[in-house]
């Protein structure tokens, strides 16, 4: 099966900030993991078609025809297309820095979106599902805008700007036949097989807005067009240019315009469009309704992530709290440590993946957090792991993958397992299965959209490891084989080198599995640790066959272990913060 993963498309209005930052990069180790299973390389330069029918398609993208665009376009004494210009490459750059993989990148004020808009709007008027009616409201003379009845009313029925009373007004305008759809849309949501709704939480957010008595109005799609310049931005109603598409039904319609062509087709519908929670009604009631009506099919999923805050607080410019790009890049380059050493992409990338509110809450972007998981899930994580056993088979083994399958030949021992005996008892270590479990875990969470949750089954396989070098303490192991062969023991000598090499080896072997996993969000680091074991994926095979413990892409005896440089340097408590 295809995959079609897409992100909102950014206003252009502004630079980007971490909310865009972290729905691209969450779709971008999405995407990774997306090509990891098929086979795929994982940044995306294979192209889309890989695997039979079943490539892998990343869109991301800036929505362009917001009447911000055109007001903060003449604050900058630029015309709204100069300024989306400036801005849309802006969005590029910063996807570029944070290693995001998109296969194309949408712009809306592209003839390829406009022309499919414009078609698509058409069908819909013919369908009767859009139609011409009357928009009656209050309507602010001296800001030429309408305001809705709450503020009207919270506002005496004056301009909340100039005081001068509010008119009642009625004009004509384009409406979507959003009411024909409401008890549709409901079973769908409810039912989750063809559309689904996630995470739970927004299911029921929407759910709660379609159910009786709630009632869905048929909603405007056309802004009018006047002599005012900053109305004739957008795109025009077919057959009538008073009016432009409402920037919201341009927008969403990017997802369908991109692949709308005879090579991309077979990438429809998405399997995900992945949003934040603040646009769920738009993506989960306007855009299944539009699809409906237009007669095309659903996305499996709409996956709506909850808010970033900052230190606790909301973040606002005027509260001087907001994570921009700047701030983001600080972090990149953020040396904890007196060799200097930054912490890199990678770890910004994990911080966001893995702590961010994917699962609904807002999340906290803490100093105190990220210096936490920094030094607990890779510096003293996979860092340190791989080091340690890079190391130790560096020094005890020339730097070769020992032979292994020397099990000790009693019950739950054997090629991929351990049983080993400390002062509280004993315990297995089966890695195989422990490989495979987590691999389980990877897939379940996907189906969910549960990045974090994934990413996490690759620390706790290496937590299986450290437990297990604590367990069978392989350097303690090492002297005692050195002073059974200074003593002439030649033969305990021997049985202990066999054992520290079937040690290692499980060591090394599912270190490279948990590196496959965690490879979607640190796609640098793991690629220089491949490097160093010599153990980089090989080309077309999917992940299930990468992913088997000792298989065959297993690390082989004799095969060169580079100790490699150091992933991540422990972040010093005491250095002080980025920026
Ligand atoms: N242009 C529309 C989307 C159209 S999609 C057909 C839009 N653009 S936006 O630039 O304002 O925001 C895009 C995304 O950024 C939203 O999904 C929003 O949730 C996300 N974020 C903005 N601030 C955020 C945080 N503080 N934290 C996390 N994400 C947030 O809406």
């Amino acid at each position: 099966m295809p995959y079609y993963l897409t992100t909102p498309i950014y206003y252009v209005n502004d630079r980007p900030h971490i909310g865009h930052c972290y729905t691209t990069v969450l779709a971008d180790v999405m995407a990774r993991y997306q090509r990891l299973i098929r086979g795929q390389p994982m940044d995306g330069r294979g192209g889309v078609s890989g695997g039979g029918d079943g490539g892998v398609f990343f869109l991301t993208g800036t929505d362009e025809h917001a009447d911000k665009v055109v007001t903060s376009a003449a604050e900058h004494g630029a015309t709204p297309q100069e300024w989306a210009d400036r801005n849309a490459e802006e969005f590029k750059k910063a996807f570029a820095l944070l290693g995001v993989s998109n296969d194309d990148f949408i712009r809306t004020t592209e003839a390829r979106h406009k022309e499919k808009v414009s078609a698509y709007i058409a069908r819909l008027m013919e369908s009767g599902d859009i139609y011409r009616g009357e928009y009656t409201g209050w309507y602010d003379e001296g800001q030429e805008e309408y305001v809705t009845e709450t503020t009207a009313r919270e506002h005496d029925f004056k301009s909340p700007v100039n005081r001068k009373p509010l008119v009642k007004r009625t004009e004509p305008c384009y409406f979507f036949r959003l009411s024909r759809y409401q008890a549709q849309l409901r079973e769908l949501i409810e039912n989750g097989d063809r559309f689904s709704v996630l995470p739970e939480a927004r299911r029921s957010e929407v759910l709660g807005r379609l159910k009786p008595p709630a009632v869905l109005n048929d909603v405007p799609v056309s802004r009018p067009v006047t002599s005012d310049p900053a109305t004739q931005w957008g795109i025009r109603i077919p057959g009538d240019p008073e009016h432009r598409v409402y920037v919201w039904i341009d927008a969403l319609f990017n997802y369908l315009s991109v692949v709308d062509t005879e090579q991309r087709r077979r990438f429809w519908p998405p399997s995900v469009n992945l949003i934040g929670k603040d646009i769920l009604w738009f993506h989960a009631v306007i855009w299944p309704a539009l699809l409906t009506a237009l007669g095309e099919e659903l996305p499996r999923m709409v996956f709506g992530h909850g808010w970033w805050v900052s230190e606790g607080q909301k973040m606002s410019k005027s509260m001087g709290n907001f994570i921009d790009l700047e701030k983001l890049k600080a972090y990149i380059a953020w040396s904890p440590n007196k060799e200097g050493i930054p912490v890199g992409l990678d770890a910004l990338r994990w911080f966001m993946c893995t702590q961010g509110p994917l699962s609904g809450a807002d999340a906290d972007f803490s100093h105190a957090k990220f210096v936490e998981v920094y030094n607990a899930d890779l510096a003293n994580g996979i860092g340190n792991c791989a080091s340690r056993v890079g190391n130790m088979i560096d020094k005890y083994f020339g730097g070769q993958v020992p032979e292994h399958g020397t099990g000790r030949g009693e019950p739950g021992q054997d090629d991929a397992s351990w049983m080993t005996y400390t002062p509280e008892g004993h315990a297995t270590f089966d890695f195989a299965a422990l490989c495979a479990g987590a691999l389980h875990g990877v897939e379940r969470a996907l189906a969910q959209f549960r990045l974090d949750e994934a990413l996490l089954q690759g620390v706790s396989l290496i937590g299986q490891v450290d437990l297990f070098i604590n367990h069978t303490r392989p350097f303690s192991m090492a002297k005692e084989m050195d002073k059974a062969q200074a003593e002439g023991h030649a033969a305990r000598a021997k049985e202990l080198r066999e054992e520290l090499g079937q040690i290692l080896y499980l060591c090394a072997e599912a270190v490279r599995v948990a590196s496959l996993i965690v490879a979607p969000a640190m796609p640098g680091k793991m690629a220089a640790l491949w490097r160093a074991w010599g153990c980089e994926p090989a080309p077309g095979a999917p992940l299930a066959e990468l992913a088997v413990f000792g298989g065959k892409h297993g690390l082989r005896p004799g095969q060169r272990v580079g100790k490699g440089e150091i992933l991540f340097m422990r972040a010093d408590g005491k250095v002080a913060g980025p920026g």
